[in-house]
């Protein structure tokens, strides 16, 4: 049987780490040939190194999303490097979960929220989802062979989660700009989906897994009964930028167990 990446190429953003770091993996074992981008090159290149080891082509790049030039820069290098672009998973994202590491804002009400922390989660979630999405729609137009844009947000682009206010709107951002590009990339033969996960075990949620009582009031929300893996996510993306999955544009999938439903 034919892999369903086979000849592909895919650029991943946040891709040093959990989601992204696993759809990499997932990919490759589908064929798929990784541009491995994020701001944490190091990491990135052990990505980089476990895509090779699958016996696909690797190359990690250090990029900040959120910066332009940085993101153009990024594109361009698929362009060269791996021959062209196929498929992006714009993984790259940063959440109060994560707070006190570079910058990420605390958890607090929007009555309270200072603007700064605002614009610190939109940059990274919103902004730098935008710009990549359009450098990558450029150069897909481009080359005019279609592709597959799947950018990651979250079941907080429909669920109003209290204390995470700016990061819940950043990913009903991504929804709706996915939405958008979707109708507007379609005569390119271009697909535009979300995927929007419930929690999911990785280096963003360590912190909250370790809180005292935490994990048993989420899985009791959970009809599932469990938090999902990285690799729940990956097949959801793998599905989306295989073959299978070519109907699809507009749409956000929620691998989440069961929550955003309810
Ligand atoms: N883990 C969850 O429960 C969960 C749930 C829903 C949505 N998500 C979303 O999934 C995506 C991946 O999350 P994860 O859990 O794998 O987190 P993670 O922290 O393990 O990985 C995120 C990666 O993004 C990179 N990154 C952050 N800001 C960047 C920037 N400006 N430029 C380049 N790289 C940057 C980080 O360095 C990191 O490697 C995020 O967009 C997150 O919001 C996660």
């Amino acid at each position: 049987m034919s892999l369903r990446l086979e000849t592909k190429n895919a650029l991943i953003t946040g891709g040093a780490s959990g989601i992204g770091r696993a759809t990499a993996l997932r990919f490759a074992q589908e064929g798929a040939n990784i541009m491995v981008a994020d701001r944490h090159l190091a990491a990135a290149e052990d990505t980089a190194t476990q895509v090779r080891a699958l016996g696909r082509k690797a190359t990690a790049i250090r990029v900040d999303t959120s910066v332009e030039a940085e993101v153009a820069a990024m594109v361009a290098r698929c362009t060269s490097e791996l021959g062209g672009l196929d498929v992006l998973v714009a993984a790259a994202g940063i959440s109060h979960a994560r707070y006190g590491e570079e910058g990420t804002p605390a958890m607090g009400p929007l009555a309270e929220k200072p603007l700064t922390d605002w614009k610190k989660v939109l940059s990274v979630n919103l902004d730098g989802v935008f710009i990549t999405d359009r450098e990558v729609a450029r150069a897909m137009i481009a080359a005019g062979r279609g592709g597959r844009i799947i950018n990651i947000a979250s079941g907080a682009a429909k669920l109003p989660t209290p204390g995470v206010g700016e990061y819940a709107v950043s990913k009903a951002g991504v929804w709706m700009l996915t939405k958008v590009l979707a109708v507007e990339l379609a005569p390119y033969g271009i697909t535009a989906n979300a995927i929007g996960p419930g929690f999911i075990d990785t280096p963003m949620t360590a912190n909250l897994k370790n809180a005292e009582g935490f994990m048993k009031r989420l899985i009791e929300r959970v009809p599932l009964g469990r938090v999902g893996e990285p690799v729940d996510v990956a097949n959801t993306a793998l599905f989306l930028a295989s073959e299978e999955g070519r109907y699809y544009t507009g749409s956000i999938l929620h691998p989440d167990g069961g929550v955003v439903m309810q």
